[in-house]
């Protein structure tokens, strides 16, 4: 019985020294703007790091709207409450442009910055200084080895992926990638984490594009191969695509909604990787967009334009 407590205890004090309450998300945009709002929306206590203050200004603002929207659904007859959880959820997030002190007194590092593995190398290289010993790091990359990210840091087993999807507060899945190195506990915590969020987690293996992405990459390359050889007009396999194959949105639209910049650095990473693999063979046009500024949605123009 003293040994069955002794174990129940001991079980316990290491689920709470796992247990994630306090989470800094490094990277303000698109994505880290989404995952610092749910965290905060579900009680952690996040620092939302980035390089520069009028960054984090626009990813409160973002934050701000889109917790407003959520708030008006959920509280619909109750719009007192619907106030007072938007103003809960924004007091949870502090920002900083300094990620070494923001990683300080953290038990999780969500990096959600540039998809370039010597940059997020460099990131992680530099936190590994910063962070306690307990800190779990983990990256949102779309694309990239998080054995590689992994190897720039001491903490191979508490390193692994959070791969969440892209509008964050309204897709339900994250990805939660476990290295030959993570430990057990820190995978059990990471999908504690993502329960803890709202979220589905799926188990995936750190292999190029995890499950989602490694069929809707060449699934997207494939619609811009398709428009180039004049097959179809963008707004006829956008169509297509949503009304014969039930997609919620065309693969141009989604483009556009993911950032063209984000799906170049993935292909062409991949292209590199495995450069005979027809599925990731680069597209001029993707190319010519990225280098005339047209990102998509948040540059305003993309394969569309956006008012
Ligand atoms: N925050 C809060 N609420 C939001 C929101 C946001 N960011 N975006 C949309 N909403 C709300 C809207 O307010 C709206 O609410 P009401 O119903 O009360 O009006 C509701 O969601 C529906 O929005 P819309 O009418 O604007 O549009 P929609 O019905 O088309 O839904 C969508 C939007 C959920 C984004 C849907 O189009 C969709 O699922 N698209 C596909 C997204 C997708 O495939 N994501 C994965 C991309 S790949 C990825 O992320 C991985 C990677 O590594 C690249
Ligand atoms: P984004 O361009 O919208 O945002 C990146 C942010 O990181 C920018 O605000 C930038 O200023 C900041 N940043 C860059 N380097 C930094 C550094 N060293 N320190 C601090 N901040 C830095 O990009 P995003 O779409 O949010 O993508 C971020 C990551 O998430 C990428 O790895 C991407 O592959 C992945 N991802 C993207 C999507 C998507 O749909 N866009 C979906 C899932 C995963």
């Amino acid at each position: 019985m003293a040994f069955f407590t002794h174990r129940f205890l001991r079980s316990m004090s290491s689920t709470n020294s796992l247990a994630i309450k306090h989470i800094t998300v490094i990277g303000g945009g698109l994505m880290g703007a989404g995952i610092a709002q749910v965290a905060a929306a579900t009680g952690h206590s996040v620092i939302l790091v980035d390089q520069a203050e009028d960054i984090l200004k626009k990813s409160l603002k973002k934050i701000g709207d889109s917790v407003g929207r959520i708030s008006k659904k959920k509280f619909i007859d109750k719009p007192e409450a619907g106030a007072e959880f938007v103003q809960q959820t924004l007091q949870k997030i502090s920002t900083s442009t300094d990620p070494a002190s923001a990683v300080r007194n953290t038990d999780l590092v969500v990096e959600a910055i540039v998809e370039n593995v010597n940059v997020k190398q460099e990131l992680f290289k530099k936190l590994d200084q910063c962070a306690p010993e307990k800190t779990i790091f983990a990256s949102n990359t779309s694309s990239l080895s998080i054995g590689e990210m992994a190897s720039a840091t001491t903490r191979l087993d508490r390193f692994g992926g959070l791969h969440f999807f892209n509008p964050v507060p309204l897709m339900k899945l994250v990805e939660v990638i476990q290295t030959p190195e993570t430990s057990q506990q820190t995978f059990e915590a990471l999908m504690n984490f993502t329960k803890a969020l709202g979220k589905k987690p799926v188990a995936c293996k750190d292999t190029p594009g995890f499950i989602v992405n490694r069929l809707l990459v060449p699934y997207i390359m494939e619609a811009i191969r398709l428009y180039e050889r004049g097959h179809g007009s963008k707004e006829d396999i956008d169509v297509a695509m949503k009304l014969g194959a039930g997609y919620p949105m065309g693969p141009f639209e989604l483009l556009d909604y993911v950032g063209l910049d984000t799906s170049k650095f993935i292909i062409d990473g991949w292209h590199k990787m495995d450069p005979d693999n027809p599925l990731f063979a680069p597209s001029a046009l993707l190319n010519k967009l990225v280098d005339e500024g047209k990102l998509g949605k948040k540059t305003g123009e993309g394969f569309y334009k956006y008012s």
